[in-house]
This record gives C-alpha cells, structure tokens and sequence, in this order.
C-alpha cells in the first residue's frame, strides 16, 4: 500500500475549491498563532540572550514562555519563603524589555511564576523553598491554606508589588504590552489525575491574578498552565471541570507530548483532539481561549531522523484546526535526543522545520478570538489546501496518503482508506462504499471509488507529472505544479482515483461522514442545523446523533476517558494515593482540608516522557 512514493495528486487550486468538503477548514477571520518555550533564557548573559531573541523573532514566533524557578546554577527568586531577591526579578525584567525592544513590541511573553516540579525536584527542576516546606507531601501546596496564602504572597511581590526596572517602575500586572498571560503555576499537581486533593487552589489563584492583583483589568490572560501535566491522546486532564467552570481562568493552557507511531503522525493525536465542534472546543467557545501550551518531539526507535517532520506535523495540525501552540522547548545547548531544539544550528536541523511550521502558524485561522491577547497579523492564510509535510525523511516507508496523515479530500489518501475531518484513516468496518463492496444504483461507493462490475474499484491515486527532482515537491496544491489528466495516461493497472467533486460518501449514520456533515438517506451531507457543536436540549435535535452534558450536539466517537497516574492508583487498591472517598468532581464539591499525602517518587510522570 505505501508504494506511493510519488507525491501527491495535485490539482489545481480552481478545481480545488470545488470538492466536497472533507476538512472543515476553519474561515472565521480570526488569527492563530505559533511560539516557543525558553526555559533560563534569564539567565543567560545579555548579548547572548539578545542574539537568541534576534533570532527567535526571525522564526516569526509571537510569544516566548518563559519560567520564573529555579535552574541547575540559579536560584529561584524566593530564596526563603517569603524572601525575595530583586537582582533576579531586574533580570527577569530586563529579559521583558529586550523581547519587547528587539521585536518591537511584536513578541509577548507568557509567565510561568512557579513550577509544579520543583515542589518535588524532578524534571530536573531543583527543590525549591516551597518543596522545603511541604517536605514531600507535595499536594499540600494545593490542599494546605497557609501554604497557598504564601504562595499568593509570591504573585502578589511578582506582579504587583515589584516595580520594574525597564518599564519606569510600573508593577508587571499592567505591562500587557509585553506580557500575554500568566499560568496560575506550571502544570499544578503535575502527574496526579484525577485531582486529590485541594482542586478549589485552582479557581482561588487564578481569581487573585485576575481580581487582586489586576491581571483582568489589565487585559492580561490567566491561563491554567497544564493541570496534572501532559495530556493523554484520547484524555481531559488538562481541562477538568474545575477549569472550564472557573470564571476567571481565561485560556485552558495544553501540554501534550505525542510520537509519530503505527498509523499515525506525532501531529494525528492533535488533529482529533481539536474537530472543530467537538465536546471540548465547542465547550470552549466563547468561554474559553485553548492554547497549547507545550508541544514537542518525543525520540522513538524510528530515530532523530523523524524529528524534523514530527515537530512540523504536530504544528501542522494545529494550524488546521486554529489551535495557537508553543513549542516546548528552544535550548542553545546540544539537542541530543531530547525534544530540544537548539536554536543557534542552521536551518537543515529540527530548527529549520520549526521556523518552517511557525512562518504558517503566523497566518493561520481560529475559531477563536485572540485579539484582546495578541494583534492579528497583517494578512490571515487564505483559504487554500493543507500543506504537505516536506520533511519526510527519504527513508520513510510512506511519504502519502498515509494513515494519520491529514488530507485534503478523498484522493489524498491510498485507496483503501477514507478522508474523514481531514485525516486519512482505515473506514470502519461497516462504512458503506468500500474497495470491494457491492455496489449499483442505490448502494454507491466513496466519492473517489468507481463501481465497476458491481463492486467499488480500487484505484490510483492521480500522480503528478514527472519531475527529474521529486524533493522538489513539497506541498499539495501547489499552483505552480499539474497533474496528470486522464487521458495521458495510457499504461495504468488501476483506473485513477476519481475526482470526488460534487459526489458525497455513503453512509448508514453520522459517524460514516465528516464532523460537519450528517447522513441524508445513505448519503453524508453539509449539515446546518443541529450539526456539531451546535447548542442543543435534546438528542432528537442532533443530526449527529447526541446531545452532550455541555448542551452541545457531540459526535458520537470514542468516549474520552480519564487515564493516568490517578487511575492507575485506583487500579491498585483503594489505599493508594485515592483521596477522600465518594470525592465528586467540581470546584465546589472537593474537600479543601488540610490532607498531608505523600506521593511515591516514581508515580508521577514527568513532562517530556511519551504519555502512553
Ligand atoms: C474579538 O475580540 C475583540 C476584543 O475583545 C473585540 O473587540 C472584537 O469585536 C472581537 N471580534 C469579533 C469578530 O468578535
Ligand atoms: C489572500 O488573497 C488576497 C487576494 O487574492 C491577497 O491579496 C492576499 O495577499 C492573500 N493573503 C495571503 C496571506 O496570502
């Protein structure tokens, strides 16, 4: 199947615009965007430090994330509790004011003022002055109120209290000329899901950001930060109810580490988590802004070869689907075989795919409206194909139409599989039109099958007109490239793929059609009422099939089930790390009492370990 080392069927970008939808391309006119996270960048000396923003302005990223905590050689602000240096905050500060002088005003920053991993010194993260003082049982930073009065002390001195050196002694809360938002805390109870213990510190911090400290008034974002760490595949760990119904969190921060696997892209895993219209973006809609907070390479046995089209294909998918992210992260140092990037190689190493991915980010669309946060550009994307990924590796045993890979229509994927919301996947099983089914007038194949003899036809994907360097090649659509027409091609063993416009799929209900279509009398059809996404009471008012908790209508696919150390605790006795018994979910019905509980040293994972 994966012969097709010819790349793509191209066609024109006119006869484009006529094919029957199969990527619920976002047209909203709002604007996406791509950025990094640069851990220590403080720290570094200033001319080197300047040199890297020069440089990461270059890659057209619009915010840098950056982390306030301790590093290997450098002390976190907050030597003793409630003991701060300044000298650290002036050179946090002076860190501000070069982004904002060498960008001009172009870059913004997001804070993180602390971070879960150095309440227990992983993730190479040193033992900070508030790890001291829990002394191991790590969640009675959430759970213990004279910890989180101290910890509101931090903000307060962070944001409010410290004049800064750059912006005429004004407090941070006001600069959102430079600062886009501040996570209540890097990846709070990192590794623990579902929450424990002290869930309401999470809607408590993120209100004394946005009402005591000013952030709100300030038009500077509150963001969650990656609650309980990295987020699974098919997981809501970072967006439990406790965030979604906290009025003052404005942006779900997401952090997810995904590999290019069987069947799938590092970039699949972000493609499905965002179908615009599914249970967690309509739920977020007009309530909440996403932002992927972290995002990053993870090595596999396929080898750092990959590790150029795994970073491009995960920007890639979030581009599509108008989810703004951040790379996680830029180093200066050796890569090695972590997710690092460094970002003073040339451009033939993982930096050149990043800044690639980043240049289309800047453009993108979104569902979402970040303008209060963050300027449009100049000009939004229009509304063209979805790029091809032009840092396959040769080597690779598929550089087409592959499972996982995202497609633009029914012929961009190998035959024998089906483009649905803009990814290439196996049909299911009972997915009318198959290769090899029966077919006649009434029971009809895929868009882009012939019935022939009466069973649907496998077929070619249409090939490209030869090109002496095939590399060349580097995206679908392409204006400047053709593809061959029927009638050139003499010689084929399978009829070409045809082209699928103005032909829908077949289908028995709504899971065999695109998220944007439901199923009229065997056939998929654009929906526009009662369609994904849309507010609904009922089920029978769904042409999706359902209704969901959030008054939404759902798709009726995989149920997103909790996964993690949390439940694996279940899994092993009720004595384990369990929390409280009979504990309901919601800020509101967790108890907030003292609880000492020590977590074992190896149950939670750490950011940058593969999730599954
Ligand atoms: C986007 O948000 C900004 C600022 O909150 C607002 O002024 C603007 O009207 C919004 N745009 C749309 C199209 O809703
Ligand atoms: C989109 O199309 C318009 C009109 O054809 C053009 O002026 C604009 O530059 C295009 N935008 C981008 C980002 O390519």
């Amino acid at each position: 199947m994966h012969f097709l080392n010819l790349l793509a069927s191209l066609l024109s970008t006119a006869a484009l615009t006529k094919y029957v939808a199969a990527n619920l391309r976002i047209t909203a006119d709002h604007h996406s965007f791509g950025g990094v996270n640069y851990p220590g960048l403080q720290f570094l000396e200033p001319k080197e430090r300047n040199n890297i923003i020069r440089s990461i302005v270059k890659t057209n990223a619009r915010v840098v994330r950056l982390f306030i905590r301790a590093e290997e050689k450098h002390a976190d602000p907050e030597s003793e509790i409630g003991v701060f240096d300044r000298t650290i905050l002036d050179q946090f500060d002076d860190t501000l004011a070069a982004i904002h002088r060498i960008s001009k005003g172009k870059v913004k920053v997001i804070i993180a003022p602390h971070d879960a991993h150095s309440l227990r010194g992983s993730n190479n993260v040193p033992c900070d002055a508030y790890c001291n003082k829990v002394d191991g049982a790590f969640l009675d930073f959430y759970s213990n109120l004279d910890i989180r009065k101290l910890y509101k002390t931090r903000l307060d001195v962070f944001f409010r209290h410290y004049p800064s050196k750059n912006f005429g002694e004004r407090s941070w809360s006001t600069l959102s000329e430079v600062i886009l938002g501040v996570d209540v805390q890097n990846e709070p109870w990192s590794g623990i899901f579902p929450i424990v213990a002290g869930e309401p510190w999470l809607c408590d911090i993120a209100n004394h950001l946005k009402e005591e400290i000013g952030l709100g008034e300030h038009n500077i974002a509150v963001i969650s930060g990656g609650i309980s760490g990295a987020n699974t595949p098919d997981g809501t760990q970072n967006w439990p109810d406790s965030a979604m119904d906290c009025k003052a969190i404005d942006v779900i921060g997401i952090h997810g580490y995904y590999s290019n696997g069987k069947d799938e892209t590092a970039g699949t895993p972000w493609a499905k988590m965002f179908i615009p219209g599914n249970t967690i973006t309509a739920r977020a809609l007009g309530n909440k802004l996403l932002l992927v907070e972290e995002m990053a390479y993870v090595n596999t046995d396929a080898g750092l070869s990959y590790k150029k089209s795994a970073i491009w294909d995960q920007g890639n998918a979030l581009n599509l689907r108008g989810i703004p992210w951040m790379y996680s992260h830029l180093t200066n140092k050796d890569e090695g075989t972590t997710a690092k990037v460094s970002i003073t190689r040339s451009a033939n190493f993982a930096i050149g795919a990043l800044t690639d991915i980043l240049r289309r980010a800047y453009t993108a669309r979104s569902n979402f409206n970040w303008s209060k946060y963050l300027p449009a550009p100049p000009a939004l994307s229009n509304l063209t194909l979805i790029p091809m990924n032009p840092f396959i590796p040769e080597q690779s045993d598929c550089t087409f139409g592959c499972p996982g890979f995202l497609c633009n229509g029914a012929d961009g994927c190998a035959t024998d599989l089906i483009c649905k919301n803009s990814i290439c996947q196996t049909p299911n099983e009972q997915q009318p039109g198959k290769v090899g089914d029966v077919c006649n007038s009434k029971a009809v194949c895929l868009a882009h099958l012939k019935c022939e003899d009466e069973v649907c036809q496998e077929c070619m994907p249409r090939p490209s007109i030869a090109s002496n360097d095939k590399r060349k090649i580097t995206w679908a659509g392409d204006p400047n490239l053709q593809c061959v027409l029927d009638s050139t091609q003499p010689f084929l063993m399978r009829p070409l793929c045809q082209l699928p416009r103005d032909k829908s799929n077949p289908c028995q209900n709504a899971q065999h059609c695109n998220a944007d279509e439901y199923c009229d009398w065997g056939l998929c059809k654009a929906c526009t009422e009662g369609c994904l996404g849309m507010k609904c009471r009922s089920n029978n008012k769904c042409k999706t099939g359902f209704c969901n908790s959030f008054g939404r209508c759902d798709y009726p696919g995989k149920a997103q089930k909790p996964v993690g150390p949390g439940v694996r605790a279940r899994a092993r006795g009720p004595g384990w790390n369990a929390g409280p018994k009979n504990m309901e979910r919601g800020p509101n019905k967790v108890r907030d009492e003292t609880m000492r509980i020590n977590i074992p040293v190896d149950g939670p994972k750490a950011t940058g370990n593969p999730t599954s």
